[in-house]
């Protein structure tokens, strides 16, 4: 990630790291080493509470944050500020979305307050919209044009081709990808996924090896926090 970040001049950094404890959840270690790698931030998704002690690790932790969109009262916070390479104070929004998802709160109920608190402190804000329908994405996207810098899809580990800068100033993509290892079904070592869903029985999942791949998105924005680009990462190892 260093080498990646100096090559693209890249001011800040926000790492999608839900499944980066062998493609299911996180622990507070990795997370750690995520953020000692060079991610500014790290959000999270609906496989939040999948490793035992992160709830303790979310509740004091800054940089690492959980969909902002669950339950009242749960550990962790779903909106963070911080610090980009120049001084400039961003704000990063983590949200769930609805369709085979069933977050406790619907995104469109939690929105709105989060993007006017963070508008309150900076005019910088990213929020990744950790969904699974293309449609919530895209209409998230629209609804958060010209009130946010980028609305970035994550979740399905497919990257999309519809990175774009929208009229109102907002950059956006239904999905930026997935860093791993890509000679697999999502992640998973392929035959255990086809066996799951052939036989419909119980299999024990495995992380596919082969084919590694960082995927992301890169966008320029300007000081008021405008989008000017918005462009896919495809990086094979
Ligand atoms: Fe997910």
């Amino acid at each position: 990630m260093p080498g990646l970040r100096e090559e693209l001049a890249i001011d800040f950094c926000v790492v999608n790291g839900e499944n980066a404890a062998d493609g299911a959840g996180i622990t507070g270690k990795l997370a750690d080493r995520l953020l000692a790698a060079g991610a500014d931030v790290v959000t999270l998704g609906n496989h939040v509470w999948r490793r035992r002690g992160i709830e303790d690790y979310l509740a004091t932790s800054e940089r690492v944050i959980r969909p902002a969109n669950l339950a009242a009262g749960v550990p962790g916070r779903g909106l963070v500020v911080a610090a980009a390479q120049d001084g400039t104070p961003v704000a990063v929004i983590n949200l769930l979305g609805a369709l085979f998802i069933g977050a406790p709160v619907h995104f469109f109920e939690a929105v709105d307050a989060l993007v006017e608190q963070a508008r309150a402190e900076t005019p910088v804000v990213v929020v990744d919209f950790h969904a699974e329908a293309t449609s919530e994405k895209v209409a998230l996207a629209r609804a958060l044009d010209g009130r946010v810098t980028a609305v970035i899809g994550t979740h399905t580990h497919i990257q999309t081709s519809d990175a774009r800068v929208q009229n109102g100033g907002t950059a956006a993509i239904t999905d930026a990808g997935m860093t791993g290892p890509h000679d697999s079904v999502i992640g998973v070592a392929a035959d255990l996924a086809i066996r799951r869903m052939r036989t419909g029985m119980p299999v024990q999942f495995r992380p596919a090896e082969n084919d590694v791949r960082i995927e992301g998105v890169v966008v320029e924005a300007d000081a008021n926090g405008r989008a000017t680009s918005c462009e896919s990462l495809r990086v094979t190892l």
